[in-house]
């Protein structure tokens, strides 16, 4: 295997990964996607003896088993370290750092402030992969664009409205969808819009690309015409004592039967978990539109690929 030009690199933002990056990453993620389906093996195996450690300020469901049963069927190994083992106050972010760099070929780390991931990634000579911070999730919108690449080739162009709230699963769909050429609309209740510095930096890269990024305060003008429509929870994780004020809040930005037959074409994405009866309806998420689950289940293939170009030799 020649040395990838992701070798050896972190993944904080989804800015930083570039269209070509992108465009591998998805090539990567569907070869290991077919051989996997195939033979519930990898030829090598790409990552035996490597190991990732993963730490975790925040639940997980899906980051937390793809990345684990990912290694294991790279041929490698991860060790899962809750929040009081580390990142907890016991030592600091450095000195976590400067340890495990000697122990383990790459760390993942779910922190609630962004700065900890990107402490941990200056002090560390190992790669660091941002696991959801409360700025960004590049990780999901890493696999978002596998699986919509998988279904529409080619992104530019394409349009994707992100009805809800301007979060962290928002922000890194909205830099790599602009990376990629994709008019990304955001409908959102005011007050609830995402940050001022994400949305700079994703024009930047849409005006360099011929993509766009739009807001209105409407859910239907948002999805008009839209390829994609994508939606996450209302109240994501660390806010959960503003629960009640976001549900009325959010209350018109149901992704519902209704919103939807503004988008007969569209198809249906979200990170999970979802709030089913809020943020969407069940009709919805388990309708003909949704690829909810495929789009989940590309977080595994997505991830392994970023490994396997990260650290394979
Ligand atoms: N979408 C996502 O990151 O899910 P988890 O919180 O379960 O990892
Ligand atoms: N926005 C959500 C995403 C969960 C995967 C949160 O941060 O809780």
């Amino acid at each position: 295997m020649t040395k990838s030009a992701l070798a050896g690199r972190d993944l904080i933002s989804a800015a930083d990964l570039s269209a070509a990056d992108i465009a591998q990453l998805c090539a990567r993620a569907a070869d290991l996607k077919a051989e996997y389906r195939a033979e519930r093996r990898h030829a090598g195996p790409p990552l035996e003896r490597r190991t990732l450690a993963m730490l975790f300020q925040k639940p997980s469901l899906r980051t937390r088993v793809t990345f684990e049963a990912g290694m294991t069927q790279l041929g490698g190994h991860a060790i899962y370290l809750e929040e009081k083992t580390v990142l907890g106050g016991r030592e600091t972010v450095s000195d976590v750092a400067r340890n495990l760099e000697n122990f383990v070929d790459a760390v993942m780390a779910r922190t609630g402030p962004h700065e900890v991931v990107v402490e941990l990634a200056a002090r560390a000579s190992i790669p660091v992969i941002n696991g959801l911070t409360i700025r960004e999730h590049p990780c999901q919108s890493l696999a978002d664009l596998f699986t919509l690449h998988e279904r529409f080739g080619d992104l530019r162009g394409r349009t994707l409205a992100f009805v809800g709230d301007g979060n962290n699963v928002y922000h890194s769909l909205a830099l790599m969808g602009a990376t990629v050429g994709m008019h990304v609309r955001l409908a959102h209740p005011v007050g609830y819009g995402p940050s001022g510095r994400v949305v700079e930096r994703a024009g930047e890269l849409a005006a360099a690309s011929g993509g766009s990024i739009g807001f209105t305060q409407d859910p239907r003008e948002a999805v008009d015409g839209a390829d994609v429509v994508y939606t996450d929870a209302w109240t994501s994780m660390g806010q959960e004592a503003e629960a009640e004020e976001r549900r009325d809040a959010f209350a018109r930005y149901q992704v519902n039967e209704a919103l939807m037959a503004v988008a007969p074409g569209a198809v249906v994405m979200h990170c999970l978990p979802a709030h089913r009866g809020e943020e969407i309806t069940s009709a919805v998420m388990d309708g003909p539109q949704s690829i909810i689950f495929d789009q989940s289940e590309n977080r595994l293939h997505a991830q392994k690929a970023l490994l396997v170009e990260l650290l394979a030799d």
